[in-house]
């Protein structure tokens, strides 16, 4: 049922933990299995991802596609980061059954909550990044503007 490339990366996940003062982090929650992912950013001053790490409450296909995913953008550029979308990552490990993809959309989403979360911190825009609409991030709360 599920891929060689699943089963290593659910087996041996790649930058899992956390990384302490990092540029952004993003917690988002997933409504329909109540699973939650965060991943954190480390973001040098030219705009590239030095580092990323992540921590679920997931199952196995979350924990499969966020090592995936932290993978796909680790070294890249916050723009190239932008354009790995979930169907990237789940091409990346060979294909998701069908009733797992929407596990693939944590890491996703939990990375655009990072990229937010950076863009905030140091009040830049981020080209196409809107503000994640499943972060549950309880560190600060969002301030009425
Ligand atoms: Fe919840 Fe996969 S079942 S993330």
């Amino acid at each position: 049922m599920y891929s060689e490339k699943v089963m290593d990366h659910f087996q041996n996940p790649r930058n899992v933990g956390e990384i302490e003062n990092a540029s952004g982090t993003g917690t988002v929650g997933n409504a329909k299995c109540g699973d939650i992912m965060r991943i954190y950013l480390d973001i040098d001053e030219n705009q590239i991802i030095r580092d990323v790490k992540f921590k679920t409450f997931g199952c196995g296909a979350a924990v499969a596609t966020s090592s995936m995913a932290t993978e796909l953008v680790k070294g890249k550029s916050i723009q190239e980061a932008m354009q790995i979308t979930n169907k990237a990552v789940m091409e990346a490990l060979d294909g998701l059954p069908p009733v797992k993809v929407h596990c693939s959309l944590l890491a996703e989403e939990a990375i655009h909550a990072a990229l937010w979360d950076y863009a905030q911190k140091n009040h830049i825009e981020i080209a196409g990044l809107e503000q994640p609409k499943s972060d549950i991030s309880e560190e600060e709360e969002e301030e009425e503007y």
